[in-house]
């Protein structure tokens, strides 16, 4: 088992981009230390998740602003606007699986397992006194007036886009059913529902592409810590250095309950790779989407 004590030397020295620390550790002939923050589950859902939602907005935008060149040069491109209907669809159906499954792993950790960390402390995605703490500490931080603060395992930002998309997923998914079956939800709801649908659906769309490929794209990719990519989400795992730097809160913790070395974990063979793959194409589409919804609404 690997010794886990502090060298502050390792914290200035090693860089925190996952590949470089692993070959400067291998350059000094010894195995860097990663530390698993995601298990496989968490890794596939978010993939599943990424690809359904780019699919879904290349899909939808098209008939949204159906005015433009650029929509009807996509939808020429996937095959015309029915067979854009059926992709979009299909991506619904994956989108809407993964939602549920990812509400199933959440009631049985909860209600099963009694794993009451899931609603409090800091395994917790539930927003706590702490966040608050941490939004004030980091802005004085920004302005040079103080520490950065000791993160935990999730920061307020995190929880802020995990919430963002929760909420967005349950709005957009439940209005698009309603226009997939309207038929059904006109036996209860009233007509023009299917109108408020529509408009709710199309707003949330613009919203929630608006927001993945500007404001998620920049806490995972744009901060100068990550830029210009983090690959956690691929790999499942940080090295040593990303831990204590980032999360310095989390490390100490873990390393007070004796876990460190349980976490410890080896790289996957290609996922690094394959994730900056996956990043750099799903990144480069979302962010024309955003170009491309900006010049529709512009022009
Ligand atoms: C997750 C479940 C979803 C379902 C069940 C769903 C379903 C639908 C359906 C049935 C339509 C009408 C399509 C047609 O007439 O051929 C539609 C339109 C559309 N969808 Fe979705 N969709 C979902 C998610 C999304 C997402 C995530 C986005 C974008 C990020 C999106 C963007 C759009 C847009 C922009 C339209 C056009 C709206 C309009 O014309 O006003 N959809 N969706």
């Amino acid at each position: 088992m690997q010794d886990t004590t502090d060298t502050p030397t390792a914290i200035q020295t090693e860089p925190l981009d996952p590949a470089a620390a692993i070959e400067t550790a291998e350059l000094a002939n010894r195995s860097p230390r990663l530390y698993r923050r995601f298990g496989k589950a968490e890794r596939i859902g978010h993939i599943g998740l990424g690809i359904s939602f780019i699919g879904l907005a290349i899909t939808g935008l098209p008939l949204l602003y159906s005015q433009e060149r650029w929509a009807s040069g996509l939808a020429q491109a996937m095959g015309g606007f029915e067979a854009m209907g059926f992709l979009h669809r299909f991506f619904a159906v994956v989108m809407i699986g993964l939602f549920v499954w990812h509400l199933a792993r959440v009631f049985r950790r909860i209600v099963v397992d009694r794993d009451w960390g899931m609603l409090w402390g800091p395994n917790s995605m539930v927003p706590q006194p702490r966040d608050a703490r941490e939004i004030y500490q980091n802005v004085r931080y920004f302005l040079g007036r103080g520490e950065r603060p000791r993160f935990e395992r999730f920061t307020y930002w995190e929880k802020f886009d995990y919430w963002a998309v929760f909420w967005g997923m349950a709005i957009i998914g439940g209005s698009g059913l309603i226009l997939w079956f309207p038929e059904f939800f006109t036996r209860f709801l009233p007509p023009w529902s299917l109108n408020l649908a529509a408009l709710i659906h199309g707003l949330e769309a613009v919203l929630a592409v608006g927001f993945i490929f500007t404001i998620h794209l920049f806490h995972n990719n744009l901060r100068a810590e990550k830029f210009p990519m983090d690959t956690v989400m691929f790999t499942g795992y940080v090295t040593e250095d990303e831990l204590r730097h980032e999360r310095p809160d989390e490390y100490e913790r873990l390393k007070r309950e004796g876990r460190l070395a349980e976490l410890e974990t080896q790289p996957a063979p290609g996922a690094l790779k394959a994730g900056r793959v996956y990043g750099v194409v799903v990144n480069s589409l979302g962010v024309m989407l955003v170009v491309l919804m900006l010049y529709a609404l512009f022009s």
